[in-house]
């Protein structure tokens, strides 16, 4: 095909970095050219998420708004994927007519398929089918600077708010070879980071013959010539082993960073959540990783108004955030989900307490953000630079290994370098630094 005869795709993504990583695979199955401009786009590609209400209304609320954009172009096919798509199938299309593709969270590579026959036949089209992904596939990454890459699908563990096992399906590990040759490409393509992405990624490696786990897994990808940093998304604290502890704490392109999840800090709460730990288990893993990761940033998700989460279950997560001191947070409010056993309980908590509750978490971690970003004003720190910043075009944006954003001016574009800055300012959500 001659380059101007190509079509043009948009994306839109909503929810976490799997679903980034998922637009990124669907744009490589396709021979599309990505552009920013909907308007200009012969395919639209919306990407869900459903994990909260909050999250699909959103989705609902977009397509809304999308409709001008399909009256104005008759011709703009328009394909949902992800979670949503998987949870809601057809009944996408019944309620919005405009949508032509609901792409299942296992039909990614078979977009092209279905993209041709929705032009052969004028027929919308579902596949929401749960055969399997392939490992390896074509990709439109993002960025030039850091990859994801996808260790494996699914989740097998049954928390009983959620609804991630019913829309990714069970867990399957990715063999360990084709991670590595992915990773041996990046590294040669110039990609100084990776993050390593899956449910849980702890439980890494069940099912693969020869036997494999996570530890050994990191120690592997840390191995490869040219890597920076190597991150890795999500943990679960009933899986985190002494070996990854340690592993984490020997390999120095490992960054000293971890999201761990707590979810309740009331061991009541957190067995009704079918977590499989206690608090005292999760102090006990937070207290190693500290011990052995220099400076180790640990951030976590927490979920207030469980049902049946009562005012001394909240007191003991609120008691938890004080102690466990985490960088940072992501604060959610229960949402009942369809088909998990947690949107069955009795026990909802009272809109207005559980509003309450969630502003004084909100404000004690808040401060604790706070205290922690401070800290750091007056050290040096080595960032990776992502690029200029939206805002201004002289000031440039960067990550340290902590995962922290700073922002530094500069003639200079240093984008894709590291570079070593001094911290000068300390705000809620970035740091300011100099170039030293
Ligand atoms: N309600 C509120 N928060 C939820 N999460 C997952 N399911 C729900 C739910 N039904 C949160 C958990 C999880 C994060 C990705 O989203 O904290 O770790
Ligand atoms: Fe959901 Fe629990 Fe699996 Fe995370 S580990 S995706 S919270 S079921």
């Amino acid at each position: 095909m001659k380059q101007r005869d190509r079509k043009k795709m948009a994306v839109i993504t909503l929810g976490c970095q799997m679903n980034r990583h998922d637009s990124e695979r669907i744009a490589g199955a396709l021979e599309y050219d990505v552009t920013e401009k909907r308007e200009d786009a012969d395919f639209l590609l919306i990407n869900t998420c459903t994990v909260r209400d909050k999250a699909e209304q959103k989705f609902f609320s977009l397509l809304g708004r999308l409709r001008p954009l399909k009256a104005n172009n008759r011709n703009l096919v328009i394909g949902v994927a992800g979670c949503v798509a998987q949870d809601r199938g057809e009944d996408i299309i019944r309620r919005e007519p405009m949508v032509d593709l609901v792409i299942g969270t296992r039909a990614m590579d078979r977009t092209p398929e279905m993209l041709e026959r929705f032009y052969e036949t004028g027929e919308p089209q579902v596949d929401t089918s749960d055969s399997s992904t392939h490992d390896e596939y074509p990709m439109k990454r993002e960025s030039e600077i850091s990859a994801w890459v996808s260790i494996m699908q699914g989740c097998d563990n049954r928390c009983s708010y959620c609804i991630v096992p019913d829309t990714r399906g069970r867990e399957t590990s990715r063999p360990a070879e084709s991670i590595l040759g992915e990773i041996r490409a990046l590294a040669r393509d110039g990609y100084k980071e990776v993050t390593l992405l899956g449910q849980n990624v702890n439980s890494y490696g069940a099912g693969l013959w020869p036997r494999m786990d996570f530890a050994r897994l990191l120690r592997q990808v840390s191995g490869v010539d040219g890597l920076e940093r190597i991150r890795f998304v999500t943990s679960h604290p009933k899986d985190l082993t002494d070996d990854l502890i340690n592993a984490m704490g020997e390999l120095p392109n490992v960054a000293p960073a971890l999201h761990l999840p707590m979810q309740s800090g009331s061991d009541r709460v957190l067995d009704m959540m079918r977590r499989g730990y206690t608090v005292d288990h999760y102090f006990d893993r937070m207290e190693k990783l500290r011990a052995k990761v220099a400076d180790i940033a640990i951030t976590s998700d927490i979920i207030v108004g469980f049902p049946g989460e009562t005012e001394e279950d909240f007191e003991a997560t609120a008691a938890a955030i004080h102690r466990a001191r985490f960088d940072n947070i992501f604060l959610f409010k229960f949402s009942p989900r369809r088909g998990t056993p947690a949107a069955e309980l009795g026990g909802r908590v009272d809109p207005v307490v559980l509003g309450a509750r969630f502003d004084r978490i909100m404000r004690i971690q808040k401060k604790i953000t706070a205290e922690k970003h401070e800290a750091w004003v007056g050290r040096e720190v080595d960032i990776i630079v992502e690029g200029p910043s939206k805002k201004n075009q002289a000031v440039y944006t960067g990550r340290t290994a902590h995962n922290l954003l700073v922002h530094f001016q500069s003639h200079i574009d240093y984008t894709g370098k590291t570079i070593r800055v001094r911290i000068k300012q300390a705000g809620n959500y970035s740091l300011r630094g100099i170039h030293c």
